[in-house]
């Protein structure tokens, strides 16, 4: 079975609004072969929303959402705000929000549930810290996360999950994983799939790297077996380099 190919930019507190727009209208005139999905910070939904309104490969991402639909929830934003600025997806548990914002499992899968009961599509982030890795203890790691946060998802919102494995040293520290740890735990994860969920989810699910992804490397970590793209934060700064990485599939 051939999986979708996605290359997700995390933009996380970068560009101010009309820094933004700039970056994705040069986004959204480049020409490259796979699914972009871009994930831009909250001021910046609406108006780029409009930038890709009719773009078929390249999808606007949310980097957070609240479970409530509406109410006295101050600062935050609801599934019915994100549609309506034109998102079609959001990120759930990258590991900033986990160890800066404290969200814990319990938040994370209600996150989850309401994006998907609204219609939104979720990149769920998961990835070890680095003395998890030392203890060579990252798949064990890993797999506590799955099983706290996606074993009890309903069946019918796994065809819109994408999951994306982010070492937590390999963020933006310059660090990568080397092809054949991201290789490891993607096939980790996909097992874990197989386990909870059956054949068929676990063949069709994405499985995107995230960690220090780059021009140089993304090759390299794409054209392994189980690693379907790229989640992109500091590369995916410059239309250039992320459109080099949205290219970077084997043909
Ligand atoms: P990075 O960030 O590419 O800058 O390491 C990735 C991410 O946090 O999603």
């Amino acid at each position: 079975m051939t999986r979708r190919r996605i290359a997700a930019a995390n933009w996380k507190m970068n560009t101010t609004p009309g820094e933004g727009a700039a970056l994705a209208t040069q986004l959204a005139e480049a020409t490259f072969d796979s699914e972009m999905i871009v994930a831009v910070p909250a001021t910046h939904l609406d108006r780029i929303g409009q930038v890709f309104k009719n773009q078929q490969n390249i999808k606007l991402a949310a980097q957070n959402v609240w479970y409530e639909p509406k109410g006295a929830y101050t600062g935050e934003i609801s599934t019915a705000m994100l549609l309506d600025c034109g998102v079609s997806y959001v990120l759930v548990g990258h590991s900033e929000r986990r160890q800066i914002f404290g969200e814990d499992s319990d938040l994370l899968v209600k996150k989850m549930n309401a994006a998907f009961e609204a219609g939104l599509d979720v990149i769920y982030c998961c990835g070890e810290p680095l003395d998890a890795r030392d203890a060579n203890q990252q798949q064990y790691y890993v797999n506590g996360q799955l099983t706290r946060e996606l074993a009890t998802l309903p069946f019918e919102y796994l065809d819109r999950l994408i999951i994306a494995y982010e070492p937590i040293w390999a963020i933006g520290t310059g660090r990568t994983a080397s092809p054949e740890q991201a290789q490891e735990m993607h096939a980790s994860i996909r097992l874990f799939l197989e386990t909870t969920f059956g054949a068929v989810t676990a063949q069709k699910t994405p499985i995107l790297y995230g960690g220090s992804v780059k021009p140089a490397n993304a090759k390299m970590i794409f054209a392994q077996a189980d690693v379907d793209g790229g989640l992109v934060g500091g590369a995916s700064l410059q239309s250039d380099s992320f459109v080099e990485i949205a290219n970077s599939f084997s043909s």
